[in-house]
């Protein structure tokens, strides 16, 4: 059986966390890795229907995507969330309680809002901007950015495929997949991904 772990993405909406969950649930699979992806949007159709965006109903919200991925990544499954996860704490809380039994790689989506906004594919920054969405995170909520994720994905500025470049490799260095010897990553995706887990204690 494979190690299970949770593949946690944070950052603002429209940031890339669910394309890029995705294209990384696609390339596990083909891996034989077993996967779930839990998605924000559609986690709160189900799981956390009715809960709206205050702190505490974000925090609740995050605390049962928590919940859920620290059940399946101790049954050896890789547990993916993409969820705007707002609060540092909270986040720390869940990577705590997974790290009892399984590994918590944190990637964080991080962009511009200059550019989500010119980008706002779900329209939603320009109505936050005129004020018609109340407390939109990094508009009129806050946003805490992790202070040390394994991996950071520069979604305003490189391509989509050095961002999941970079997640498939870190989870190759960390033994958590399986290496695919035909993989093809380029010089500075490598160096980058080796320099972040060594300064995180990672390799020998
Ligand atoms: S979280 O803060 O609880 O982690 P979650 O990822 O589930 O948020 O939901 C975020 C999505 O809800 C956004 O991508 C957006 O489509 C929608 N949304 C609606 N209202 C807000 C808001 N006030 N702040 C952020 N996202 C919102």
């Amino acid at each position: 059986m494979n190690k299970g772990f949770v593949l946690w993405f944070t950052g603002l909406s429209g940031s890339g966390k669910s394309t890029l969950s995705k294209l990384v649930e696609e390339r596990l699979l083909e891996r034989g890795v077993k996967v779930e992806v839990l998605d924000g949007d559609e986690v709160r159709t189900n799981l956390s229907k009715g809960l709206g965006f205050s702190k505490e109903d974000r925090d609740t919200n995050i605390r049962r995507i928590g919940y859920v991925a620290k059940l399946l990544s101790r049954n050896g499954v890789c547990a993916i969330t993409a969820a705007i996860s707002p609060y540092r704490e909270i986040r720390d809380e869940v990577r705590k309680s997974v790290e009892e039994r399984a590994a918590f790689v944190e990637v964080y989506c991080e962009c511009s809002i200059e550019k989500l906004t010119e980008r706002d594919v779900k329209g939603l920054y320009k109505k936050a901007l005129a004020g018609e969405i109340k407390n939109f995170t990094g508009v009129s909520d806050p946003y805490e950015p992790p202070l040390n994720p394994e991996v950071v994905c520069k979604t305003g500025e490189e391509s989509v495929e050095t961002s999941l470049n970079k997640i498939i490799k870190t989870l190759e260095m960390m033994k958590l997949i399986p290496v695919d010897p035909s993989a093809d990553y380029t010089e500075e995706e490598e160096e980058e991904v080796a320099k972040r887990l060594k300064d995180l204690g990672y390799l020998g």
